[in-house]
C-alpha cells in the first residue's frame, strides 16, 4: 500500500517568525497521524528554523525549488546539498516556475538528477493549463511532461498532477476527473519504470484543495494525497486535509 503525502506549499508566503508560529499550531494537530506523512514547504530561510522544531517529530520538510548544479556563480540559488543539509523532499517544474520562471520539462530533468544524486526526494508537478484542458489535451500534455521531465531518472520521486486552472482559484476538479489522469500518470510511469514500480510511486492531486473537498480525492484508486497551497497556510486548514488522508487508510 502507499502511504498518502500531504505536503504543504506555503509559496512566497510567512517571515521566519509567521512561520514559526504556524508550526507551532500545527505539530499538535498533525502529530498522531501516523498513517499518513505530512511534508512542510516553507521558504528558504525558514528551512533552518522549522528544521529545528520538526526534529523528534514524523513531519517531513522540504524546499520549493532548487539549482541542479553543485554551486557556483547562480546568484539567488539553492543547491541540492543546501536543500539536503535540512529537508529531505524538494518541489521541482510547479507551474508557477514553469510559468514565472522559464522552467521547462528539461530543466525540471536536470534538477530531479540533482535532488535523487543528492538523496533529496523530488515531488515533481505536471499539469495542464485551462486551454489544453478544455481542448480534451490533458493527456497528451501531462504524459508529455512525465515522459521529459523523468528521462533517465529513478523510480525514487513522488507526482503532483496539479491542473493549473484549479490552482489558487477555488475551482478544484472533480475527485474523478484527477483519478483519470492520475491514472494516465500512472501508465506512463509504468512504461517507464514497470508496472510494480508504478503502483509504488505516490502520486498527489494538487489545486484548490481544502478540508471541505480532500476526502473527495483520497477516496478515489489512485490518488494517494495532496499538495496544498492556499489551505496549508493556516493550521487547522491543512490539518483537516491531513486528518481526511488519515481516515481513507
Ligand atoms: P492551492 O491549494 O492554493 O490551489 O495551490 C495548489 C498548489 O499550487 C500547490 O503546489
Amino acid at each position: 500500500m502507499r502511504t498518502p503525502i500531504v505536503a504543504g506549499n506555503w509559496k512566497m508566503n510567512k517571515t521566519v517568525e509567521e512561520a514559526r508560529e504556524l508550526v507551532s499550531e500545527l505539530l499538535p494537530l498533525v502529530k498522531d497521524m501516523q498513517a499518513v506523512t505530512t511534508v512542510l514547504c516553507p521558504p528558504a530561510p525558514a528551512l533552518l528554523p522549522i528544521a529545528a522544531m520538526l526534529e523528534g517529530t514524523d513531519v517531513e520538510l522540504g524546499a520549493q525549488n532548487m539549482h541542479w548544479e553543485a554551486n557556483g556563480a547562480y546568484t539567488g540559488e539553492l543547491a541540492p546539498a543546501m536543500v539536503k543539509e535540512f529537508g529531505k523532499y524538494v518541489i521541482l517544474g510547479h507551474s508557477e516556475r514553469r510559468a514565472y520562471f522559464g522552467e521547462t520539462d528539461e530543466s525540471v530533468n536536470k534538477k530531479i538528477l540533482a535532488a535523487q544524486a543528492n538523496g533529496l526526494i523530488p515531488i515533481v508537478c505536471v499539469g495542464e493549463s485551462l486551454e489544453e484542458n478544455k481542448a480534451s489535451q490533458t493527456a497528451e500534455i501531462v504524459s508529455g511532461q512525465i515522459k521529459a521531465g523523468l528521462a533517465g531518472v529513478s523510480a525514487d520521486l513522488v507526482i503532483a498532477y496539479e491542473p493549473i486552472w484549479a490552482i489558487g482559484t477555488g475551482l478544484a476538479a472533480t475527485g474523478e476527473m484527477a483519478n483519470d489522469t492520475i491514472k494516465v500518470i500512472r501508465a506512463v510511469l509504468a512504461e517507464l519504470f514497470g508496472e510494480e514500480k508504478a503502483q509504488e510511486i505516490r502520486i498527489l492531486y494538487g489545486g484548490s484543495v481544502k478540508g471541505s473537498n480532500a476526502a473527495e480525492f483520497f477516496s478515489q484508486s489512485d490518488i494517494d494525497g495532496a499538495l496544498v497551497g492556499g489551505a496549508a497556510l493556516q493550521a487547522d486548514g491543512f490539518a483537516a486535509i491531513a486528518a481526511a488522508a488519515q481516515n481513507e487508510v
